[in-house]
């Protein structure tokens, strides 16, 4: 925008577009964020993912200068976000569970105010909105007060209102959580078109298959902390790229099932609280066959087989070694059968 800043201008055309180095927030005595390095490089979708609570919205929040950072840095197109909060928020377009549009206005009229906002003339702010509500399934919904609109809706008119600048950097805070599949496919289609377009999109999620379908590289956060970072892929292999449910006929026979399972596979099986249920972890889904193959020569019969793909909790599991509670790190132990158990 102009060059008033230390800066220098070639070091912020190359600069990544985040640069977090030990990121902390507290709450009182309560830690949210406790150390948190980000590195999203430019033109690049960056998920982070994680449970309620891990300390998402709280992460992007600091970023976007809307809670101050209690500790460490951070810079935004070598911007430094505690230093020069005004032109961080030239740079990041935020939407998402802090949204802020007028209740009473109606969604054209909340796009033609964002528009004239942001310095549009009128007759350019009114195209820009019609423009959008197009873009965005919206146009029957233009004449409508946000007050009566759905949630897929408001998501919709607030990444759009996000949009109008076209800012190089655009902040996700879950996008999609609550909308219908249609929906949630619309959105993915949008936040890709954006980074055709040349945006860095920052987004976080709880779901696993959000962050597959969009992110180049995903940091996974549990309890305010990183607990692992690397491309969607990366992440699936440490957790098995797919998981085989089994549920046996007799209940007895678990253990025996499980310790035969992970002599084939070298990997252990996790019993679920159902009787006769395990859980284990394929490198490539076709080993299900191997699986049940030797299951019936074994004479160990099922009442169910499925196939699908790591779930977050699975992620979790083999990341930290627990589902949720850091203090709950044995129970996995306590429940995972030793395959040298049985012969
Ligand atoms: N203003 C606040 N005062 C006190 N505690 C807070 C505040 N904001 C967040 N927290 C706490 O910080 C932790 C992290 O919250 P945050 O909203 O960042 O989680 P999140 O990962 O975004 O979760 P969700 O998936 O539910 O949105 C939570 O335990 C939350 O209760
Ligand atoms: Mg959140």
């Amino acid at each position: 925008m102009n060059s008033s800043a230390p800066i220098h201008p070639a070091e912020r055309r190359t600069a990544p577009a985040v640069v977090a180095q030990g990121l902390v927030k507290t709450f009182g005595d309560f830690r949210a964020v406790s150390g948190i390095d980000l590195e999203v490089r430019r033109g690049e979708v960056f998920g982070v993912l994680g449970p309620n609570g891990a300390g998402k919205t709280t992460t992007l929040k600091m970023l976007a200068t809307l809670l101050p950072i209690d500790g460490g840095r951070a810079e935004i197109l070598g911007v430094d976000v505690a230093r020069e909060p005004h032109r961080i928020r030239q740079l990041v377009g935020v939407t998402g569970q802090y949204a802020s549009v007028d209740e009473n206005l109606t969604g054209r009229e909340n796009l033609w105010l964002f528009g004239r906002l942001q310095g549009l003339s009128r007759k350019r702010a009114r195209a820009t909105a019609e423009d959008l509500l197009g873009r965005f399934g919206l146009e029957e919904a233009g004449d409508k007060p946000i007050s009566q609109f759905s949630g897929g809706m408001r998501r919709r008119l607030d990444l759009a209102a996000s949009l109008i600048t076209q800012p190089p950097l655009i902040f996700l805070d879950e996008p999609t959580t609550g909308l219908d599949p249609r929906t949630r496919g619309q959105m993915w289609d949008t936040i890709r078109e954006l980074v055709a377009a040349g945006s860095t999109i920052l987004l976080t999620t709880q779901y696993l298959d959000e962050a597959d379908q969009l992110a180049d590289r995903i940091a996974v956060i549990d309890h305010g902390l990183k607990v692992a970072e690397g491309t969607p892929e990366q992440l699936k292999n440490s957790v098995g790229s797919s998981t085989l449910h089994l549920r046996l006929e007799d209940a007895e026979q678990t253990a025996r099932a499980a310790a035969l399972t992970a002599r084939l596979l070298g990997e252990v099986p996790v019993l679920t609280p159902e009787s006769g249920g395990l859980n284990v972890a394929l490198a490539d889904a076709n080993q299900a066959a191997d699986v049940l193959i030797a299951l019936r020569q074994a004479d160990l019969g099922i009442t169910s087989a499925a196939v699908r793909q790591p779930t977050l909790d699975e992620v979790f599991l083999t990341l930290t070694g627990h589902p949720g509670e850091p203090e709950a790190a044995d129970e996995s132990e306590a429940t995972t059968p030793q395959p040298e158990e049985v012969h």
